[in-house]
């Protein structure tokens, strides 16, 4: 029988065993059992920001997750961590006045890898902020493909590999292929031995706000 299309909803407590699933199946070890998603902080994004908490589904199944909430971010201090920025995942540090959509995580079962699902849920992010006037959206991506590099290159140098196209990251270069451009490095971000607990800070602009006095050319 022939599948049913993606549909982009915000997650409700009806999703929360799905949601677990897709965690699971999204972070094997070594990446560290408690940075899961628990039920607890599912519900709070869902109580705190529920514009900002979707899934994918199809056929009624789910099939994957984000979760955002609003921050003012300032482009002078871009150096964070994950439990600072996101009150430990459960995003009590919303801040419905602030300029930017942050998204705290992103997961998309590996057997509907590779569809575009990621990028759906990029595009749904991206009109949040254009709806909600915001200055831009940002993430810090993981970089799993590190620990094949650690031995020759620094955090550093292997995010500007990715970024040159030379060296593909199984979690960068899907965000980089979906619009996002990168800002920096942030190191000890979260703990995550793959990637030598580094992530890569990474924009989009929203192209109708201007910040100092410059529009945004992206698209
Ligand atoms: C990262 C992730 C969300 C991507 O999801 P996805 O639905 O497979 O991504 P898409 O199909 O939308 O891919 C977007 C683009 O990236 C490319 N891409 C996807 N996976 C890739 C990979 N492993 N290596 C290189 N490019 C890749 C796609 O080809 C596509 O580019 P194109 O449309 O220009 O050809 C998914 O791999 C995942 O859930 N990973 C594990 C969880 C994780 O670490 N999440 C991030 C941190 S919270």
């Amino acid at each position: 029988m022939a599948e049913g299309p993606v549909v982009i909803r915000s997650y409700t407590e009806a999703d929360i065993p799905q949601l677990l699933e897709v965690q699971r199946e999204c972070f094997p070890p070594p990446y560290p059992e408690e940075q899961l998603w628990t039920p607890e902080q599912l519900r709070s994004h869902i109580a705190v920001f529920p514009a900002g908490a979707l899934c994918a589904e199809i056929d009624g199944k789910v099939v994957a997750s984000c979760t955002s909430l609003i921050i003012a971010f300032d482009p002078a201090h871009p150096q964070h961590t994950w439990a600072e920025v996101s009150d430990n995942g459960y995003i009590r540090t919303h801040n419905p006045r602030g300029n930017t959509l942050y998204g705290i995580d992103i997961a998309v079962r590996p057997a509907y890898r590779g569809r575009g699902i990621a990028r759906l849920l990029y595009r749904a992010r991206f009109d949040l902020v254009v709806r909600l006037g915001l200055e831009r959206f940002l993430t810090a991506s993981r970089m799993p493909g590190y620990h094949r590099h650690a031995g020759t290159l620094t955090v550093e140098e292997y995010a500007q590999r990715v970024i040159a196209g030379e060296l593909a990251d199984p979690v960068i270069t899907p965000q980089l292929r979906a619009g996002l451009r990168p800002v920096a490095v942030v190191r000890d971000y979260i703990p995550d031995e793959e990637s030598a607990n580094a992530a890569l800070l990474l924009e989009w602009p929203n192209p109708h706000v201007e910040v100092n006095g410059v529009a945004a050319t992206c698209q």
